[in-house]
């Protein structure tokens, strides 16, 4: 799990986005964080201390002077042996107070005697947020090191539209993970495709292929967390587009060519996941084809451009690296097409063990030699074959 061995103090301050903090405790307990809370007393008017305590199963602490602290030094006890503290939803007022060093509560004297990262999740009415004293004091955090997450634009509880919403809990276990993770591809450009493609017929049928984009979205998601500025081109596929990722939809063959080779002059690492359809009809109809017209329609095929073939051939190519999906011979047939395809590294899985599911097994092949990943999770593999690039791109 993401966050496993990690511990994070959780802060709540008084915010109606107090109630997407209870969801948040969850989500970081999945991960694997232990979390404890700290609320300030504005908090508990919003959700009561009993919904955190049952959600993170520890005791939650609200008062500096909370007697079950016996030496009374709840703030250094609890912050000391943290990893980061995370404080959602930050009020204006929680921010304002931080940024001036004031600590006349448990949370804001936690956060002043703290030796670990803060991070921030401002909640608040839009003019709140835009308000002079509220955007100096988010500059001053940012120079002190804190690290701001959002806060998103939307609607907000107080029916008014703008800036100064909170992250959803999701978003912020995301961005919790992302901060932990070792920035081995820190200023990379990373070009992607992922996902199947679909050639049309007529104007309601296609080719398309099995591909759930599962392994290439893992990836993106990863090489996102490992600091690198990620865009996926992605074949239509039923996945939301990871965080912080930008992404180019496409459908076919062509529009994916297209897609990327405008974008690949630019990439330091071209990595190909999608499954690609070799043919593409050439005779499709833009009508919908009727089956009474008299023999079977003949449907002729011409072949796709290769586009990660394409991308290693460029004067000056990024970093290329493929996947080879086989249903037998795995180390022969993808050693075969890295050659052929001229690239420094191509990841083969076996159709059986991967395809459209949520596990997989990579065994990843280049210049040096086999390298075995353990099987597992695809966001495990998709972290695995992040740093085999950092290895081999020299920065690590
Ligand atoms: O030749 P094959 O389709 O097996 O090669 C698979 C690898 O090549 C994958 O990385 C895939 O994304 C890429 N590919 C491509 N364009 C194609 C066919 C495959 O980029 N037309």
């Amino acid at each position: 799990m993401e966050l496993s061995g990690k511990r994070i103090v959780l802060g709540v301050t008084g915010g109606i986005a107090a109630y997407k903090a209870a969801e948040l405790v969850r989500l970081l307990g999945k991960a694997g964080a232990e979390v404890q809370v700290a609320m300030t007393e504005a908090a508990t008017h919003f959700v009561t201390p009993v919904t955190y305590q049952a959600l993170s199963g520890k005791p939650v602490f609200t008062d500096q002077w909370d007697a079950r602290m016996p030496n009374a030094m709840a703030h250094i006890d609890l912050s000391r042996a943290a990893d980061c503290i995370v404080v959602a939803p930050a009020s204006a007022d929680f921010l304002a107070r931080v940024a001036h060093g004031l600590a006349d509560d448990l949370l804001t004297t936690m956060v002043l005697a703290r030796d670990c990262p803060l991070l921030v999740a401002p909640a608040m009415n839009r003019q709140m947020w835009e308000n002079p004293a509220t955007q100096r004091n988010a500059t001053r955090l940012r120079e002190d090191g804190v690290t701001l997450l959002g806060p998103a634009c939307g609607e907000q509880a107080c029916g008014e539209t703008g800036a100064g919403r909170m992250l959803e809990p999701e978003e912020i276990l995301e961005e919790v993970i992302a901060f932990f993770t070792p920035k081995l591809l820190a200023g990379r450009r990373v070009l992607m495709t992922a996902g199947p493609t679909f050639e049309t017929i007529d104007a309601v049928r296609g080719i398309t292929n099995l591909s759930s984009g599962r392994m290439g979205y893992a990836l993106a998601r990863a090489a996102r967390r490992a600091g690198a500025a990620v865009t996926l081109v992605s074949g239509p596929v039923g996945l939301p587009l990871p965080q912080g990722v930008e992404g180019v939809a496409v459908t076919s063959a062509r529009d994916m060519h297209a897609a990327v080779m405008a974008r690949a002059g630019a990439a330091d690492i071209f990595i190909g996941v999608a499954a690609v359809a070799d043919y593409r009809v050439a005779n499709a109809a833009g009508h919908k084809l009727k089956k009474d017209t008299g023999g079977v329609p003949p449907l002729e095929l011409v072949e796709n451009p290769d586009i990660l073939a394409e991308v290693a051939a460029l004067a000056k190519p990024p970093f290329c690296v493929g996947f080879a999906a086989e249903s037998q011979n795995l180390e022969e047939y993808a050693q075969k097409k890295r050659h052929k395809k001229k690239i420094p590294l191509i990841a083969g899985n076996l159709i059986q063990e991967g395809f459209g599911g949520e596990d997989n097994r990579l065994v990843l092949f280049d210049d040096a030699g086999v390298h075995p990943l353990t099987p597992g999770p695809k966001a495990v593999l998709a972290r695995q074959l992040v740093e085999h690039i950092a290895k081999l791109t020299g920065r690590n």
